[in-house]
């Protein structure tokens, strides 16, 4: 594969006004999302849910691609047809996660360090021969009183580039996702510092790795105060530092930067995402790639009538895809 071939997934991945809809949630997770709403965790329970998000009528007008679990990249429709050939036929690039979640870093009490790496050639092979064009890989960083300490930022930026090295030896665009955790009562100018110090340790991992940025998506966290900060900055300020430390962080040749959601709010993510486009024009498009803020209404609905609610959800679905892909352009109104 040519970096001009990664380039253009990349690209892709970003078109104007389109973003990206994680559903990549582990079945560990996908039981406490599911259990919220009182739906049996089975494997069945997850497919279907999977083929109702995977099947929203005219999704590819806002959305570009979507990040799948190992299992999901495995299942078919009720029909028999292969979720990637149904994406593909649908104009949505399958992504893949990859990594095998985040393990106690040793020595250092309270941090974590995301593994699986071992092995990685090997399934990234047989991810891109089942349809993957891009992979996820999440690292988590918490902040606390003494944490993140260097050692688990450079740790995770490591294997953050080993990962995306890998990927883009086997043809498949990697997505780095650094995740500044929200939880904590950190402030936002906290936030804004830990950020930008990931972000330097992240592309100089990068850079030392061989990665080609053009070929590469960065999965960002938003510069946001704690959860439990009592002060907590407006729309106009996350907006603002985020995409200062972005512009003070990110190498202008990167292809693109969608956020996650983080656990805030469907309304507040679509209006950070679309706060930031309104201060534009910037070095790199600025989407969404969000797990929860796409899915949490329509999973509300689903979980009521698993049969007969899947037009209802889907439309709910199609609503947020509209409203983030408003956003990634600076057009929405609330
Ligand atoms: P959230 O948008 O729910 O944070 O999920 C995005 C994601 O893929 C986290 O890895």
């Amino acid at each position: 594969m040519s970096i001009d071939q990664l380039a253009e997934t990349a690209l892709a991945m970003v078109a104007p006004g389109k973003g990206i809809i994680a559903i990549d949630e582990s079945n560990a997770t996908c039981a406490k999302r599911f259990e919220s709403v009182g739906i049996p965790n089975t494997e069945e329970n997850r497919r279907a849910y999977r083929e109702m998000l995977l099947t929203t009528p005219n999704l590819s007008q806002y959305i570009s691609g979507a990040i799948l679990f190992d299992e999901t990249l495995r299942q078919k429709t009720k029909d028999g047809v292969p979720f990637a050939e149904v994406m593909r036929k649908n104009g949505i690039i399958p992504g893949i996660k990859v990594d095998k979640g985040p393990q106690p870093l040793a020595g250092f009490p309270g941090e974590v360090c995301t593994e699986g790496l071992d092995g990685l050639r090997e399934r990234l092979k047989e991810y891109a021969s089942l349809g993957a064009r891009f992979a996820k890989w999440r690292a988590v960083i918490t902040i606390g009183e003494d944490s993140p300490s260097g050692t688990c930022i450079e740790a995770n930026s490591h294997a953050l580039a080993r990962y995306a090295a890998l990927c883009q030896e086997a043809g498949i665009v990697p997505m780095v996702e650094p995740e500044i955790i929200m939880d904590g009562d950190h402030d936002i100018d906290t936030c804004m510092e830990v950020t930008e110090v990931v972000l330097r340790s992240l592309f100089g991992a990068l850079y030392d790795q061989n990665v080609m940025l053009e070929g590469t998506i960065l999965k960002a966290s938003m510069v946001i105060s704690g959860k439990s900060c009592p002060e907590q900055a407006s729309v106009e300020e996350v907006a603002e530092m985020t995409v200062r430390c972005l512009k003070s962080a990110v190498p202008a040749i990167l292809p693109g930067i969608v956020f996650l959601s983080g656990g805030q709010s469907d309304e507040d993510a679509t209006a950070h995402l679309n706060a930031m486009n309104q201060m534009g024009p910037h070095p790199w498009p600025l989407s969404f790639s969000y797990g929860r803020a796409m899915q949490a209404a329509a999973l509300k609905i689903w979980s009521k009538d698993l049969v007969g609610n899947v037009a209802a959800a889907q439309q709910t679905v199609f609503a947020r895809a509209k409203d983030n892909g408003l956003a990634a352009q600076g057009k929405w109104k609330k």
